[in-house]
């Protein structure tokens, strides 16, 4: 295929050596001469392990050639891959100009161009740059998305050192667009990479990027504020987190990576306190341990906030305990949830299945004593109660008769804290996070 990239820095620079290699005819573009002349005499504009041979290879076969004519790029090519730089501004948000200008320029070309042109947004950029990198087109070509171009986010997954290898074997190819066409010319562009090539909605595509990059800054400043917490109690890290990685059920898998309501029962909130209290006795400050609670707490008082603006008095809970499959009410946050609403006039009715007053012992009676004092007159033995008495349910565990209550009562308002319904939803449901 016939392919222009714009930006030859470091994304660039790799995406043309790679497509060259797999055979693609490529044209660079950049606004700085100086990394122009570089490509253009075969020489890459980074270091990074085995570019100089793509490179070289590339430009000496004629399969690479660099320009700082945007207009000619366009025309030489039937795909344009954006990956311009986007830093940050002073406050954090991202300088989009670079994306908004190769734009322009692609709007500009392609004013004279008769064929159908598709354009790769291969830089990180925020959700809704799509969309507006596609009116710029629009507006400066005059001509109509969708039919006589196409926008796909199509984000980059290279590390910096690994650069090459990265972009030829990715964990996946990620391409997002309201194009089929876009699409199925995106698929192309990769053909020659083996990998699953995963069609996401553009939103998806566009914060896939912000997501593993956050959770990958997580783990390193979790796995060094253990580091320091171990080191100043006489405890090998390393060992340590050898030993926590070769869990692979909990500990390094999906498991709790999907969005739901807050954690809760007797050992996460309790032990977790116990390591920041060793941090803190040995006058660490380990701020995104100390920060988990904290934004547990924030996750329940986002749910009540859904709670509160729907403005209905009389609420049925659906779900009682920390997790479904026991009786266990310690540290639920659905006992915190039913705490708050009784306390601010809301008539509330619960549901559990496996929760009965009258065996309730110990610790666990103790708890919901303390925090729900008038629990027992909560409580229903049959679900069609709490349904009955209830203008707004809220479902707090995934279960088979959870589901059924919401596609059985239409009349009521539903918000599920659970992810109780997959695929199409019903008028009446209004998820926590999705
Ligand atoms: N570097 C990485 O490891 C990496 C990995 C994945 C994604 N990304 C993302 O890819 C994008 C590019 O990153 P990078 O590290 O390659 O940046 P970079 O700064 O190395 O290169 C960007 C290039 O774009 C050029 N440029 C700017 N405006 C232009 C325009 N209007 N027309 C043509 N060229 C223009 C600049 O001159 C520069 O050469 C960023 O959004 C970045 O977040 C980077």
């Amino acid at each position: 295929m016939d392919i222009s990239i714009f930006g030859l820095g470091y994304v660039g620079c790799v995406t043309a050596g790679c497509l060259a290699r797999h055979g693609h005819r490529v044209t660079g573009v950049d606004i700085n001469e100086a990394k122009v002349k570089m490509i253009e005499s075969g020489i890459p504009t980074i270091v990074e392990k085995d570019i100089i041979k793509l490179i070289s290879s590339g430009v000496s076969s004629g399969q690479i050639y660099a320009t700082t004519d945007a207009g000619e790029a366009v025309k030489r090519s039937d795909v344009s891959i954006i990956c311009v730089g986007t830093p940050s501004d002073r406050e954090g948000h991202l300088d989009l100009s670079g994306i908004f200008q190769t734009a322009h320029e692609i709007g500009d070309a392609l004013k004279s161009k008769e064929t159908f042109h598709t354009v790769l947004i291969r830089s990180t950029v925020p959700p809704g740059t799509n969309e507006k990198t596609g009116k710029i087109i629009e507006e400066v070509s005059g001509k109509a998305r969708n039919a006589d171009f196409a926008i796909v986010s199509n984000p980059e997954f290279l590390r910096e050192g690994t650069a090459v290898s990265d972009f030829m074997n990715p964990p996946y190819t990620v391409a997002g667009s309201d194009s089929g066409s876009g699409i199925e010319i995106c698929r192309s562009v990769y053909a020659g990479i083996d990998a699953p090539f995963e069609v996401v909605s553009t939103g998806a595509a566009e914060m896939i990027k912000y997501i593993n990059n956050a959770y990958h800054a997580l783990k390193i400043t979790f796995a060094n504020e253990v580091g320091e917490i171990c080191k100043s109690i006489g405890i090998d890290s390393l060992e340590l987190m050898q030993l926590f990685i070769r869990e692979t059920h909990l500990n390094t898998s999906g498991a709790y990576l999907m969005p739901g309501f807050a954690y809760g029962g007797s050992c996460l909130p309790k032990d977790l306190l116990a390591l920041r209290t060793l941090a803190h006795d040995s006058y660490l400050e380990t701020p995104v341990i100390a920060s988990i609670d904290k934004s547990n707490k924030n996750h329940i008082d986002f749910a009540l906030k859904m709670i509160l603006e729907k403005g209905l008095i009389n609420v049925g809970i659906l779900g009682l305990s920390f997790k479904p499959g026991t009786d266990d009410l310690r540290n639920s946050p659905m006992v915190t949830f039913a705490e708050q609403l009784t306390g601010k006039g809301y008539k509330v009715r619960i549901y559990d299945g496996n929760i009965n007053a009258s065996r309730l012992l110990g610790a666990n009676r103790e708890y919901i004593s303390n925090h729900l004092p008038h629990f027992v007159s909560l409580l229903q033995n049959d679900i069609s109660d709490v349904i009955r008495m209830s203008d707004l349910i809220v479902i707090s565990h995934r279960h088979k008769k959870f589901l059924e209550a919401l596609l059985s009562n239409p009349e009521k308002e539903f918000i599920d804290l659970a992810g109780v319904i997959q695929g199409e939803k019903p008028a009446n449901y209004e998820g926590l996070c999705w």
